[in-house]
């Protein structure tokens, strides 16, 4: 099947109470991980490429490694998209190059000149059979190398939702309600608490509208414990607990993020590895179980989080 866009996967995840697992890909071993697991699970998935993903890697790269995949797995939907879009001309080049949907962020700008953005971004998109995600509120964390503090995220305001949606026409809408990007979400001794009220109050003024969750990781504690354990230093990483997850994929949302855990994956592995051959230096022997530890990681998030095994 020829990758696709999350219409129709948005409309089934919606209806059905689960949501689609959106995972980062920045090299081969990433995008094998996560479509070894999703192709064995009958599950739909979304690859999303980031800015900094294209620095690295390459668009050309990324945009074939994904269509790689998904003629390797024939029998699942697969979208590609741009994960935090910050301009027009960033989302037209991955429009015009083969991308299926692509996310304009531009949360951080005044209400108007989101709405304004957005609008120009979508209307681009809508000509060229792109979808597009956009954003209200701003989360925690680091993105794209920029840090927002726990102090000055902000929630979505509700009652902007409808207006935002229907002056922009975009395809769905990522929310802030708690979630926060990296592997330091929370201060250690705090109890992480997603604002359900704030999910439940947008989707009820955008009936059937789906909803995004960015910085959804769980920062998984045996992935930090390996990495301690292996000569890392990552004390007081946590993530989103994974019930929440769960709950909130039961709700409007239909699109999860996922990156951090990914990058826990891997390091976790690799670090063992190389403590346990200091005298290996082939990266296929390394790179193979940590492209194992992705896929054990997204095949565990599809079953137990996301709720979209067997929904291809
Ligand atoms: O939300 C941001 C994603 O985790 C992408 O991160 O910009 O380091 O690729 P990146
Ligand atoms: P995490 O850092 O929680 O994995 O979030 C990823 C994300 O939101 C990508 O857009
Ligand atoms: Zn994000």
């Amino acid at each position: 099947m020829p990758i696709v866009t999350t219409t129709e996967m948005f409309k089934k995840a919606y209806a059905g109470g689960y949501a689609v697992g959106a995972f980062n890909v920045n090299n081969m071993e990433i995008v094998q991980g996560i479509t070894e697991a999703a192709g064995e699970l009958k599950a739909p998935v979304i690859l999303q490429v980031s800015k900094g993903a294209r620095a690295y890697a390459n668009h050309n790269y990324l945009v074939h490694l994904v269509r790689a995949a998904a003629e390797n797995y024939p029998d699942i939907p697969i979208a590609l998209h741009l994960d935090h879009g910050d301009s027009f001309e960033l989302c037209k080049d991955c429009i015009d190059g083969g991308f299926t949907s692509v996310m304009i962020d531009a949360s951080s700008k005044p209400y108007e000149e989101n709405i304004a953005l957005t609008r120009r971004v979508v209307e681009y998109a809508h000509d060229h059979g792109v979808v597009v995600e956009a954003e209200l509120g701003t989360l925690a964390g680091v993105e794209d190398e920029v840090s927002v503090d726990a102090d000055k995220a902000m929630y979505t305001h509700p009652e902007e939702v409808e207006d935002f949606a229907t002056r922009t026409g975009c395809d769905s809408l990522a929310i802030a309600i708690g979630t926060s990007h990296g592997a330091y979400k929370f201060k250690p001794g705090t109890k992480p608490q997603l604002r359900f009220d704030v999910l439940e109050e947008c989707s009820r003024r955008l009936p059937g509208f789906p909803i995004v969750l960015h910085g959804a990781s769980s920062v998984p504690q045996q992935f930090v414990e390996q990495i301690n354990q292996y000569g890392g230093n990552m004390p007081g990483a946590i993530g989103i607990p994974e019930e929440q997850l769960r709950q909130a994929a039961t709700m409007a949302v239909c699109k999860i993020n996922i990156d951090s855990d990914i990058r826990l994956a891997m390091t976790a592995s690799i670090r063992k590895y190389f403590a346990e051959h200091p005298d290996h230096f082939d990266p296929r022997q390394y790179l193979k179980p940590a492209r194992q530890a992705v896929k054990d990681m997204v095949a565990h998030k599809i079953v137990d989080v996301l709720g979209c095994d067997g929904k291809a």
